[in-house]
């Protein structure tokens, strides 16, 4: 799961009139997190308030937060400043912060931020009514109990991303892996997953809303796995042929694989179906078996490699994107070589590059020592963005030029309306001359050049 996204979701939300208050929600951290505020709209909604992209007329800014680097906590501090302006401006205002901040700071945030009135937790989201009204009545309130069994399999997320092409689907919640490094699994709980009929449901009213792509979410999607009444399981591989065979051009996408689960099912799964996107997002973290045992990732150098040759072998088209942490605790020179060199191997078409931060209360906090010095951290997190965003992104590039892929149309180019943008099955960003192509079409796209960031391309008839 990534989270790179962070930014207000909204455009034209409807607004209701006579409503309890209009209420402003912005997200930051991973694609769950996004998901997450589609869930809390919903419960909002049904409760009587208005959602607004509009701060200025906002009476409640929720904002949804991330711990998942020091950094990331950082930014959501910065936000709450500026937030204090706005109760300035509107005393009556009230502030809440939820999610994966609220989980792990708890009380701390209503102490030390007077400003905050509400912290409400992940799995609290059906207690945010009751909490606003307390507070309305000048009660601080708070529910951060994490749950074995929430899933919010019942609610139907409000989209508040309005593309109305893509939209993400939760299929389960929390996490078992306990990485040593992660707080995941402190602010989300433990592991559960959601009712397959009340997913293939919401994917049904997807499309008869025209969606035409969903990506199913997950901590770790390879370990889906539902038990019904009568003790019938349902596996990740059964999951994904279920929802693949709804619509055969409905784009079927998932997030995020886990080396260890990655099963050679799930693999087949996708080559049988071609509406299954061919793009493997399978989190590497580093390439030094030695760091990967402290790191607790359950895998070594060489069964991550053995995952990589199965997605070569069963999917030779599939693009496989990555997430690297440098500079954990006692990273060598040697374990940092055997990420570069690993990196090289695969190839990655992308890969999300961070600086080991070190998390309160996570094992490597409690256990090891976090010694890489700062200047290293950076000095090797330069060198893996250069690798990547060098030599690596460009035999990718230089890969697709020549070829077409098939593209499901988006949206209109930030920098040219006479362009449009979509993505190919693996992932990939291409921007074309629009022609007669609209939001929501398939269109065969050849690659003629490329840029840093995407490919560039042209509507062809065919493959
Ligand atoms: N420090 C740096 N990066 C981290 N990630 C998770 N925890 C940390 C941490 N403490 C990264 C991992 C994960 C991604 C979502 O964030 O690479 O896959
Ligand atoms: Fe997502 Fe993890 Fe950040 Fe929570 S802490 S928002 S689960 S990335």
């Amino acid at each position: 799961m990534n989270e790179h996204l962070n930014t207000n979701i909204y455009t034209n939300l409807d607004k209701q009139e006579d409503s309890e208050g209009l209420v402003y929600i912005e997200t930051y951290g991973c694609q769950m997190n996004f998901s997450d505020s589609e869930v809390v709209a919903s419960i909002l909604q049904a409760n009587g308030y208005g959602i607004t992209d509009n701060i200025d007329e906002a009476d409640i800014i929720l904002v949804n937060t991330c711990s998942i680097r020091e950094n990331a906590e950082n930014r959501i501090w910065g936000r709450l400043d500026i937030f204090r302006l706005q109760k300035r401006k509107k005393p009556s205002i009230l502030i809440g912060v939820i999610g994966c901040m609220a989980e792990r700071l708890k009380e701390k945030l209503l102490e030390d931020k007077k400003l905050v009135d509400l912290v409400v937790g992940p799995d609290a989201y059906r207690e945010l009514p009751v909490l606003l009204r307390a507070a309305e009545g000048g009660q601080k309130g708070i529910n951060v109990l994490l749950s074995r069994e929430e899933t919010y399999s019942d609610i139907s997320p409000v989209r508040l991303d309005k593309n109305g092409v893509s939209a993400f689907v939760s299929i389960m919640r929390g996490c078992n892996n306990m990485c040593t490094y992660c707080v995941v699994p402190y602010v989300r709980g433990a592991e559960r997953s959601r009712n397959p009929e009340t997913i293939i449901r919401e994917v049904h009213e997807l499309i008869e809303g025209g969606y035409r792509e969903v990506t199913l979410l997950g901590q770790n999607v390879d370990s889906y796995n539902w038990k019904n009444d009568k003790g019938e399981r349902t596996s990740f591989a059964e999951l994904l042929e279920l929802v693949a065979k709804i619509d055969t051009k409905l784009r079927v996408r998932f997030s995020t694989s886990h080396p260890k689960d990655l099963s050679d099912e799930v693999l087949y799964t996708m080559a049988m179906y071609e509406n299954i996107c061919s793009h493997i997002h399978l989190p590497v973290q580093s390439g030094s078996s030695r760091i990967l045992e402290l790191m607790n990732r359950g895998y070594s150098r060489e069964y991550y490699m053995n995952r990589v040759e199965a997605i070569r072998r069963i999917l030779p088209d599939a693009s496989i994107t990555t997430d690297i942490i440098v500079g954990f605790c006692t990273e060598t020179e040697i374990d940092h070589d055997q990420t570069l060199t690993l990196m090289q191997w695969v190839g990655y078409d992308y890969a999300y590059m961070y600086k080991y931060s070190e998390r309160p209360n996570t094992k490597a906090a409690r256990k090891l020592v976090d010694d890489v010095d700062e200047e290293i951290k950076t000095r090797r997190l330069t060198e893996i963005i250069e690798l990547q965003q060098g030599k690596l992104s460009e035999i990718s590039k230089n890969a697709d030029i020549g070829r077409s892929f098939e593209v499901l149309v988006e949206g209109v180019s930030k920098k040219s309306t006479e362009h449009l943008y979509g993505r190919t099955s693996q992932n990939k960003v291409v921007v074309f001359p629009k022609q007669d192509a609209k939001i929501g079409d398939y269109v065969y796209a050849k690659i003629i050049n490329a840029t840093s960031a995407t490919l560039l391309g042209k509507i062809v008839s065919e493959h």
